[in-house]
Formats: structure tokens, C-alpha cells, sequence
């Protein structure tokens, strides 16, 4: 399986435009050892030729060109065959808006993320030009789906919470956030792919036990992160992103992976981890995690 990072920064990316927190400062004036970042997006392949995107951020036209594979092969083409989603955030939904011009779609998501999409939602119709134009793929929660040529998928609930703009609108729901396992027909290799992961729960470790890669929410350092910073005051927990750091921590809570890459993506502008020469990433990848970056490629 290939797998490349088009976008690995959380919502508003690195550096943020009305952020001046001291990464993004520090990024601005060059004086920081650390990469800008779009926002988390990856595309995955079994034979090179059909990709599945996972997110569509807001960055998705120029992530698209970044990546050559991801080019149309004709006069009016897209090897794009399957785009999915983890949830209804906009940074990993305002992508699909985008990709309007007359394309056939084709996207795997929750019923409660694709109806909090298209519900109400007057800029849909941009996506309704013609008949069929988005085809959704309805995932239900623990059943495997065949995603494209020598891949399937199966969504697995994650502690979250509906997108911003839906809070209590809705009472919160298991399909509001989930995870996916991706396997490879040909080879067995899975990844699991959680990049917005309130809490470890049980369902949690166990999907992420047996898998091959890993990525997982690199959100946020600590719990009070933003707050510490002047930067409002959110807590991790209230934005459903569990933390690396701390005895109840995402970083402890994995100690016993057994997956060969094991990767931290949704990397918040904040997050100290961006800083290549800080104590909080030595740590890390002493603990055999990478970072994920803009243009990584992995193999599984
Ligand atoms: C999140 O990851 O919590 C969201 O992307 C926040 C947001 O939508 O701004
Ligand atoms: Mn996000
Ligand atoms: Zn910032």
C-alpha cells in the first residue's frame, strides 16, 4: 500500500493566518527549524493508478497538483476514485466544494457526516449539477467496504464530537467521528487511520492493535495548550483531540503498538512537536512515533 501525506497540520494549518502564536511567529521570520504544513489530507493506493483521498481540506486543489500520481491522464480525468471522510470538520469537508467542476465524486462517510454535509447546505447544489454527481458510499460503523481496486475500508467509532458549526443542533453521535482501517487485498497490510481521536476507548487500541501503520491525532502536546498561550480557552479535551503528553495521554495510552510506522498527523500550529530541535520530539520519535510532514511518502 502507498500512502502519501498531501496535508498534515490541523485546522487553519502552519503557519495559521491570524495566528502569531510563537511557531507560527517563529515560522514567518525564519527562525524556527520546522516546515509549513497544509491541512491533513492523504492519498492511498494499491496499484499506483486509483488513489483514495482521505479528508478533502481546504487545500485540495494545490495538494492535488503537489502530487503527479494525482494528475489527469486524459482531457478530463481524475485517478481520484474514492474520497472519504473521518467527519464533518471543515477541514476535512470544505475540500469537496473545490472539486466542483463537473466531476463525478464518489465519497465514503457516515450517514451523520453526509447528512450534516448536505443538509441545508445551499453550496451542495454546486455538487448537484448533474445526477449522480456525488455518489455516496454510506459507511456503517464496523462493516468493511470495498474502497477501490485492491482496498477496502472499515469505519470504527471514535470518541468526538459533531463539526463546530453543528454543535447542538444534533444530540452527539457514535458516527459522528470514526477512524478507518484500511486494508490491502493483495498484501493483508492495514492502516489505521485516526487523526481526530477524543479518548483511547477500548474500540480504539483494539483497531489500531493489529494494524501495519498507524497514523494517529497529533493534535495537541498538552491538555491546556491553547489556553497557556493566550489562545482562548479550549482545553484539548473540549475540542475532542486526547493530548500526547500526561499519565492519561495518547502517547502512553499506545505504548504497546506493534505497528511498524507509527505516525502523528493533525499536528496543531501550537504544538511544540513542529519545533524539529524540541525536547517534546526527541522524546517522541525516541518512542519510535515520526511526525508526519507535507509530501511524506510511506510503504506498507
Ligand atoms: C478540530 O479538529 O477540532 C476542528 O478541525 C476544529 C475546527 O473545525 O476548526
Ligand atoms: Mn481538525
Ligand atoms: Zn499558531
Amino acid at each position: 500500500m502507498r500512502i502519501r501525506v498531501l496535508g498534515s497540520a490541523a485546522g487553519g494549518g502552519f503557519p495559521q493566518w491570524n495566528c502569531g502564536c510563537p511557531n507560527c511567529r517563529g515560522l514567518r521570520a525564519g527562525t524556527l527549524k520546522a516546515t509549513p504544513r497544509t491541512q491533513e489530507s492523504v492519498a492511498i493506493s494499491s496499484d499506483g493508478e486509483r488513489w483514495a483521498l482521505i479528508n478533502a481540506s481546504p487545500e485540495i486543489r494545490q495538494q492535488i497538483e503537489s502530487f503527479p500520481p494525482l494528475h489527469p491522464r486524459q482531457p478530463r480525468h481524475s485517478p481520484i476514485a474514492a474520497i472519504l471522510l473521518t467527519n464533518g470538520d471543515l477541514d476535512h469537508c470544505l475540500g469537496l466544494l473545490s472539486l466542483r467542476e463537473s466531476h463525478p465524486l464518489t465519497v465514503y462517510a457516515t450517514d451523520r457526516v453526509r447528512r450534516g454535509f448536505t443538509e441545508g447546505n445551499v453550496l451542495y447544489r454546486t455538487l448537484e449539477r448533474f445526477s449522480d454527481q456525488v455518489t455516496w458510499r454510506v459507511l456503517k460503523l464496523g462493516r468493511e467496504e470495498e474502497l477501490t481496486s485492491g482496498l477496502s475500508v472499515e469505519a470504527v467509532a471514535v470518541p468526538g464530537k459533531p463539526p463546530i458549526h453543528l454543535e447542538g443542533r444534533f444530540p452527539p453521535d457514535a458516527e459522528d467521528n470514526v477512524g478507518f482501517r484500511v486494508r490491502e487485498t493483495r498484501t493483508g497490510q492495514v492502516l489505521a487511520y485516526f487523526s481526530g481521536v477524543g479518548a483511547v476507548s477500548p474500540a480504539v487500541a483494539q483497531a489500531l492493535a493489529g494494524a501495519d501503520g498507524v497514523f494517529f491525532d497529533g493534535t495537541f502536546w498538552s491538555e491546556d495548550e491553547l489556553p497557556v498561550l493566550g489562545l482562548g480557552d479550549k482545553r484539548a479535551r473540549d475540542m475532542a483531540h486526547a493530548p500526547l503528553s500526561g499519565p492519561h495521554g495518547s502517547l502512553a495510552a499506545l505504548e504497546t503498538l506493534r505497528a511498524s510506522r507509527r505516525i502523528f498527523i493533525h499536528v496543531n500550529n501550537t504544538n511544540p512537536l513542529l519545533r524539529e530541535d524540541s525536547p517534546e520530539r526527541a522524546q517522541v520519535t525516541a518512542r519510535g512515533w515520526e511526525i508526519a510532514y507535507d509530501g511524506m511518502e510511506v510503504s506498507l
